[in-house]
């Protein structure tokens, strides 16, 4: 097959993104393609960006550009990469940008990009929690109404992207990136998914804002690891411990670590009893090696997770999180479910590779979406010449030579009824 995608910009900013871009840098060199890695620099502590880029060798595999955009408000941070991110473009010149996920950064490479005429790819496209207050939803929708491909993880990602009316020929069922470092991962540590040794500690993670910027939350939270009736091991992120000595939220008698490479912490969770978490991919991950998670939220994205029985979502209510962890504790049979809960569809260890493959017979460009071709009767605006007579009384609603026309005269009808 002819590759038709030659040069790719991957953009990446946090460190979700990074475990994300191994797999997908190796596939797309297999491809043959020529990758640059944008690194906005969003994440720029060792603990959360160096480490893994060490770790994962990413830079084996490619020419880093590291635009060191740092922390920010949304609207400081996002325009900064955005401000960035274009400059680079207008020197890389790629076929394509791809963007990973729902972070800051993954919005402002995809505006970037398609402002000045490259077409977009979006990988982890679809998930939606239905929850506008969190940043990460934002993202989500805006990048994938602008992408031009769309590598979609589960099922429900992919129907999400339907029900939304982005074209069918844009989305692809590519499966989960992230379950391709895992996999590898699992390997180097000689890890059996679903068949691991516990041991007696839960793993808690918390960062999302909804939950540490806010005390009441935090408190519950905190205060309910510190009374379930197993030992906790709380590996904190930078944001949490900010929050944490600002709002004097005491964590005596929780084991708090420092953020911890990717090795580290997939082995502290694969033989963890349970995880109690606010993230999005801890949640995949806890579900593919086996360990029962306990949802620190009100929603998720990750449906599957749910539908599948090994993710509950229990929210930030302090009696509730002892009460749902104790039951958990005490029902070996609901424990061992939860366990062996199955993995969903294509999240297999192959997904970086569809995406390469998919990318590289595609042709790249950007196209407005043809709701004609999807079945869906149209307004459009046309010069008035190309009009029907019927049409032409519509044309008097509108001001010069451009006019409302519908290839659906019914539609038309209605409308000016109304
Ligand atoms: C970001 C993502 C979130 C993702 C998370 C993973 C957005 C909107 N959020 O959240 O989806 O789940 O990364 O970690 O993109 N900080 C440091 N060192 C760093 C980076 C950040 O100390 O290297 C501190 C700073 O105080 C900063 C705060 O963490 O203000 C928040 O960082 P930011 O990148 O804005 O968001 P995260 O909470 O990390």
């Amino acid at each position: 097959m002819r590759v038709l995608v030659e040069r790719v910009c991957l953009v990446v900013g946090a460190r979700p993104n990074f475990v994300k871009a191994y797999p997908l840098l190796r596939a797309f060199s297999e491809e043959g393609m020529e990758v640059s890695l944008v690194n906005t620099g969003q994440h720029y502590d060792a603990e959360l960006c160096e480490v893994f880029f060490d770790e994962l060798r990413i830079r084996d595999f490619v020419r880093e550009i590291n635009l060191k955009v740092g922390s920010g408000s949304h609207a400081e941070q996002t325009s900064r990469c955005i401000i960035q991110i274009e400059r680079v473009l207008q020197r890389e010149k790629p076929d394509v940008t791809v963007v990973i996920g729902d972070v800051n950064s993954t919005l402002a490479g995809a505006l970037a990009s398609i402002k000045i005429g490259i077409p977009v790819a979006h990988v982890e496209a679809g998930y939606r929690s239905f929850d506008l207050g969190m940043p990460e939803e934002v993202n989500r929708i805006l990048v994938d109404h602008i992408s031009q491909l769309l590598f979609s993880p589960t099922e429900s990602s992919t129907m999400n992207l339907m029900i939304e009316g982005i074209p069918e020929d844009r989305i692809r069922f590519s499966g989960n990136v992230l379950i391709d470092s895992l996999v590898s991962v699992c390997e180097n540590l000689g890890i059996t998914p679903k068949n691991i040794d516990k041991e007696d500690y839960a793993v808690l993670t918390i960062h999302r804002p909804k939950n540490v910027d806010n005390p009441n939350r935090l408190r519950e939270i905190v205060d309910a690891a510190k009374e379930i009736p197993i030992r906790v091991v709380f590996p904190i992120h930078p944001r949490t411990r900010e929050r944490c000595a600002e709002f004097r939220v005491d964590l005596e008698g929780i084991e708090v670590r420092y953020p911890m490479g990717y090795m580290e912490f997939i082995s502290l969770l694969a033989r963890a009893k349970l995880v109690l978490t606010d993230s999005g991919g801890i949640q995949e991950e806890a579900l593919f090696l086996g360990t029962p998670c306990l949802t620190l939220r009100e929603n998720t994205e990750r449906i599957e997770t749910l539908i599948s029985g090994g993710n509950l979502l229990v929210g930030a209510n302090r009696e509730r999180i002892i009460r749902v962890v104790s039951e958990l504790l005490e029902d070996e049979k609901k424990y061992e479910s939860m366990v062996k809960a199955e993995v969903p569809d294509r999240w297999d260890g192959k997904a970086s590779k569809r995406v390469a493959s998919e990318l590289g017979e595609s042709e790249m460009k950007i196209q407005s979406y043809n709701f004609m071709k999807m079945g869906i009767p149209q307004y459009m605006l046309v010069e008035k010449r190309e009009l029907s007579k019927e049409d032409e009384v519509i044309a008097k609603f509108s001001r010069g030579y451009l006019s409302i026309y519908s290839f659906d005269t019914a539609l038309v009808r209605r409308w000016r009824a109304n």
